[in-house]
């Protein structure tokens, strides 16, 4: 008789708890590499010799190991949710005002804004987040609730906030983020006052949240645009297929291809060594691990994200 095909969506076939417990194993041997992000001063101090891992199950399951419950600064990690709301605020208009092309360039560049007149290539760049920031901002009527009331929810956890200092940090040396806003202003394609849009935006940066806490909030991107936290249809089964698509070729900037090579998952990664990851369909994912490789993505984090796909065969390839 022949076998039954390989499915690696049959979880019952993984120890997602033995998986998850040997990568880390591999990750822990490999602490001290990378390099924590020092231009936003606060982040500086973090210790690398972290790694978190946890995945959320649309059933409510949750598997988890290492400092999976310590909280870090979520960064652009943000961007997936506020885009999520902006979509919510505004739908297909979004996309006049932004791409939905890889940039091939780093996370904060302002080259291509030049000759392509103030429309960023995507909203995870931070050129095209600011975009986002300033949908948000005209739309709800308290845009700072309203994202933490989407954060709580969709983590499940009343306790998800932001961090004061981190924000104000990033507002003192944000040199490069003041540059991109005020350039995409000089094209008309911001609307609300230039200051107030990198509030917003160094506020979304600054929230805190663990492991647990993003593999939960990402999850309704697996399960197609429904929160098993809240029980509700946060975007359509299509919203979530589009925001996944776009994790994919631009969640991890000028290093999408080769996230899209070693993991094969849409993922949104953060300076904070945060990363998020979705088997669609199937699991939200998310991993921690401060020191950060030269494209500004954890570097362990992708490692551990790496060997999850392969342990299991979950690559969307
Ligand atoms: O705007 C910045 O530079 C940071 N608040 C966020 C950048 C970031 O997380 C890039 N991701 N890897």
């Amino acid at each position: 008789m022949r076998k039954p095909p390989h499915n690696p969506h049959d979880l019952g076939r993984h120890d997602l708890d033995d998986i998850l417990g040997t990568i880390d194993e591999e990750v822990r041997q490999r602490f001290g590499e990378g390099k924590v992000a020092d231009y936003i001063p606060s982040l500086a101090d973090v210790p690398r010799d972290r790694f978190g891992i946890a995945l959320a199950l649309p059933d409510g399951a949750v598997h988890e190991a290492g400092h999976s419950r310590e909280r870090f600064s979520i960064q652009s990690v943000s961007k997936v949710y506020t885009l999520t709301l902006a979509l919510e605020a505004i739908g297909e208009e979004l996309w006049k005002r932004v791409d939905r092309e890889p940039s091939g360039d780093p996370f904060n560049s302002l080259v291509q804004l030049e000759y392509e007149k103030g429309i960023p290539r995507n909203p995870f760049m931070n050129a095209g987040a600011l975009i986002s920031a300033d949908v948000i901002l005209s739309n709800f009527e308290d845009a700072e609730a309203t994202l933490l009331a989407f954060m709580r929810a969709r983590s499940g956890n009343p306790d998800v906030g932001t961090d004061e200092v981190v924000a104000r940090s990033e507002r003192e040396s944000g040199y490069r983020n003041v540059a991109v806003a005020n350039f995409i202003r000089s094209f008309g394609n911001m609307d609300n006052d230039v200051q107030d849009v990198l509030d917003f935006y160094y506020l979304q940066c600054s929230l805190r949240m663990d492991c647990v806490d993003l593999a939960r909030s990402v999850r309704y991107l697996a399960d197609a645009g429904h929160c098993a936290s809240s029980d509700v249809q946060v975007t359509t089964a299509e919203g979530a297929t589009r925001i996944n698509s776009l994790m994919m070729t631009a969640g991890t900037y000028d290093a999408a291809g080769d996230f899209a090579f070693y993991v094969g998952l849409p993922a949104k990664s953060g300076v904070g060594g945060g990363i998020v990851a979705v088997v669609p369909h199937v699991m939200g994912l998310s991993v921690w691990s401060p020191g950060l490789d030269e494209k500004g993505n954890s570097l362990l984090g992708r490692y551990a994200l790496h060997r999850f796909t392969r342990m299991t065969g979950l690559s969307v390839f």
